[in-house]
């Protein structure tokens, strides 16, 4: 493969080409707010956290821009602060309250972005009072699904889609009651157990094997 060379906040960086600025940029230890992206997926240009500048573009996802030789990208400014941070802590401020008890603590995405942006989660939680808490759904078979902590990155969605060429899961409802659920296709569900794995924030978690059994 090909490489070029590019700039990321003034540092020169080589990157594959045809890769994404988000890739670049995460394959060089620079970290960009991300929570749609997953290095196995194409860029779902979903979640508007990976606003980066690219001079002649303005501003632009990193996860759906290729890389071009000399390119130079800027990952922190003030338009970009303003365009991501309302978004990030809308999601922190309907996320569960706290982390604690939380498999996915320590390695969660919401948690990393969280301390990038350095956001206080209970000074967000009284500007913007999070939605009423739902119950989990533990009907499916393999795993239960937390749906106040899912932040609709898709990445369960896609990668059913990728995997098996017909996704068994879907986004339901609108608005602030989208959740993700089988929607009457659990039968095509193989258990393969991917989309647990590629959860950025432990939305979905297997269950645990005696209650698989029982
Ligand atoms: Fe690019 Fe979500 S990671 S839009």
């Amino acid at each position: 493969m090909k490489k070029i060379t590019l700039t990321i906040d003034g540092v020169a960086v080589k990157a594959d080409e045809g890769t994404s600025v988000l890739q670049a940029a995460l394959e060089n230890d620079i970290y960009i707010p991300h929570l749609c992206f997953h290095p196995e997926l194409p860029g779902q240009g979903v979640c508007r956290l990976c606003m980066v500048e690219t001079g002649n573009d303005g501003m632009v996802t990193a996860c759906r821009t290729p890389v071009e030789p000399g390119m130079a990208v800027k990952t922190k400014s003030p338009q970009i602060d303003r365009a991501i941070r309302p978004i990030a802590e809308l999601l922190i401020a309907n996320h569960h309250a706290t982390c604690r008890g939380c498999p996915s603590n320590g390695k969660c995405e919401l948690q990393k972005l969280m301390a990038h942006l350095r956001i206080d989660r209970k000074r967000v939680r009284r500007l913007w009072p999070p939605h009423e808490e739902l119950p989990p759904d533990t009907s499916p078979l393999c795993f239960d699904y937390d749906p106040n902590k899912c932040i609709l990155c898709g990445i369960c969605v896609e990668t059913c889609q990728q995997l098996h060429g017909r996704s068994s899961l879907r986004f339901m409802n609108r608005g602030s009651d989208t959740v993700i659920a089988f929607f009457g296709n659990e039968e095509q569900c193989t258990s393969c157990m991917e989309c647990t794995g590629r959860c950025p924030v432990g939305v979905l978690m297997p269950k645990k094997a005696e209650s698989q059994q029982g």
